[in-house]
Parts: C-alpha cells; structure tokens; sequence
C-alpha cells in the first residue's frame, strides 16, 4: 500500500467540532483546497497515476461539478478530498485543517466531523429503517440520544421522508433511498459533501430532481459540496464545473 502517512501521536482534539474553531481567520477558509496532489496506486508491479498535480479550491459555501470520462480520477479525488485515502504527494486542507499528514485515525475522526458522503451505489444499512440509518452514522459523530434522533427526524421531513422514516431501503423507491444517503452524508453538518454519481441510478426526471434538493439542501446550509457526474445536464445546479482527464484537472 501506498497510502501511508506519517504515523503521528496527536489526535484531533474532542473540541473542534466543524474543524474550523482550531485555526484562525478559519471563517474564510475555502472547504476544499488541494495542492499539486498527486496519487499512484500500485497494482503488482504496475503504477498507475490516478491523479497527477491536481490543484483545487471550493469555496465554504459553493457547489462545484466534476466531470471527466470514466477512470479519469474523480472517485479517487473525492475520495482524497474526503480523508478515504492519503494522497502520494501534494497537501490537502478541508475547512482550514490540513489533513494531509492525519494518521489513519486522525482521518477516521475527521471524516466523522467534517464530511459527508453520498456514492453512486447508496450502501443503507439494509436490514435498518430510514431513520436508523440516519441515526447509525451518528453513533460514531457528536450527537447521541435525543439530540440525534431530532436531527434525522428533522432532516427526514425536510427531504419529504417524514412518512417513510420507519421504511427499510428495500420498501423505498429509488429516489428516496437516495434522499436517505444524503441525510445521512448531513447528519453531522459537515463542511464538505462528496456526492459521487449522485443521479446515475436514477432516471432523468428524478435524477433532476436529487440535484435540485442537493442544491437548495447545500445552499440553505452554506455546506460546500463536489458532484461527481457524466451527466452535463446536471452542470446547472453546480456553480462551477471542472473537468478531469487521465487524473489533469482543468483549472
Ligand atoms: N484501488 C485501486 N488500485 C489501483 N488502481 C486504481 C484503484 N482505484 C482506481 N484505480 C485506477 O485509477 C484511475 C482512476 O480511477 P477512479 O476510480 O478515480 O476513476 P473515475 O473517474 O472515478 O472513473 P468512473 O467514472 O469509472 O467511476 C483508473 O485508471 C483506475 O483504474
Ligand atoms: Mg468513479
């Protein structure tokens, strides 16, 4: 493995819940900035460069599309940006906390406090209700008890779930597991939303619909959010979009 980091002895510290408070002048800090990241994946003898000097910066509150052809490196950016992997080289900060040298534990916490995820393939819980897959992320984030379970209840209504909170994601359509996902990548008002393919399982209709709900749902929040997609008709509810090919950025 490639995805080694400095092993370091500190752990992120409880009081720093958004992960903005621990550095100054944080208000301004941009939600995503990546630095010439680099990232190589080795496969036996083989390396293969996924990324290769990608620089990017969302602002707090902004809605960026990434679009590139498949294996062009979006996943791996997202997942980068989002503290599942460590980039081979280049820095990488998230609401002014530099990640890039976080150990894996340090990443495990950072991605509890500070981002949310929403993947192509939704992945609830099966065998757990609507709300216990809210309530499921939360058991490992801040909120515990009541406090969390008005929030999902909370979230639910606000993405048209309320009525459907005790439904298992096999008794949902496709479009409300969906909604479920991306209550659960907000649960724990994260800074940064990495949606990857967010409407590729869904139809047209509805897939223009989860993009307007990700919009108005991120921009009442001031949440930053990257969406991954093939679809140029989805461009317009993103306030910029970028294109990656063989992991180049345009910039
Ligand atoms: N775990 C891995 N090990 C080795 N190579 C990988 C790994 N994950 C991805 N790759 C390679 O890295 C490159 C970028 O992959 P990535 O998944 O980021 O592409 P993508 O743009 O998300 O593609 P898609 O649109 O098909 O999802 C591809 O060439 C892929 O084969
Ligand atoms: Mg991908």
């Amino acid at each position: 493995m490639t995805d080694t980091v400095p092993a370091s002895g500190s752990v992120v510290p409880a009081a720093n819940p958004a992960g903005a408070a621990a550095v100054s002048g944080a208000a301004a800090s941009p939600a995503l900035r990546m630095e010439a990241v680099r990232k190589v994946y080795e496969v036996g003898d083989e390396e293969v460069v996924a990324l290769d000097h990608a620089s990017i910066t969302v602002a707090p509150d902004e809605i960026v599309a990434l679009l590139g052809p498949s294996g062009s490196g979006k996943t791996t950016l997202c997942s980068i940006a989002g503290g599942l992997l460590s980039a081979t080289s280049g820095t990488v900060t998230v609401g002014g906390r530099d990640i890039t040298g976080y150990s894996s534990k340090q990443l495990s916490r950072f991605r509890q406090e500070a981002v949310g995820f929403v993947f192509q393939a939704v992945n609830l819980v099966p065998f757990l209700t609507a709300r216990e897959n809210l309530l499921v992320v939360d058991e490992l984030g801040r909120r515990t008890g009541r406090a969390a379970r008005d929030r999902a209840d909370q979230l639910l209504e606000e993405l048209g779930l309320a009525d459907r909170r005790n439904n298992l994601p096999g008794q949902l359509s496709g479009g409300q597991r969906q909604r479920v996902a991306i209550g659960r990548a907000l649960m724990n008002e994260p800074e940064l939303v990495l949606f990857d393919e967010p409407t590729s399982a869904l139809d047209t209709k509805l897939g223009e619909q989860v993009m307007e709900l990700i919009r108005s749902e991120m921009k009442s929040r001031g949440t930053a959010a990257i969406v991954v997609t093939h679809d140029e008709r989805i461009v317009h509810y993103a306030d910029r979009s970028l294109h990656i090919t063989d992991g180049h950025l345009d910039a």
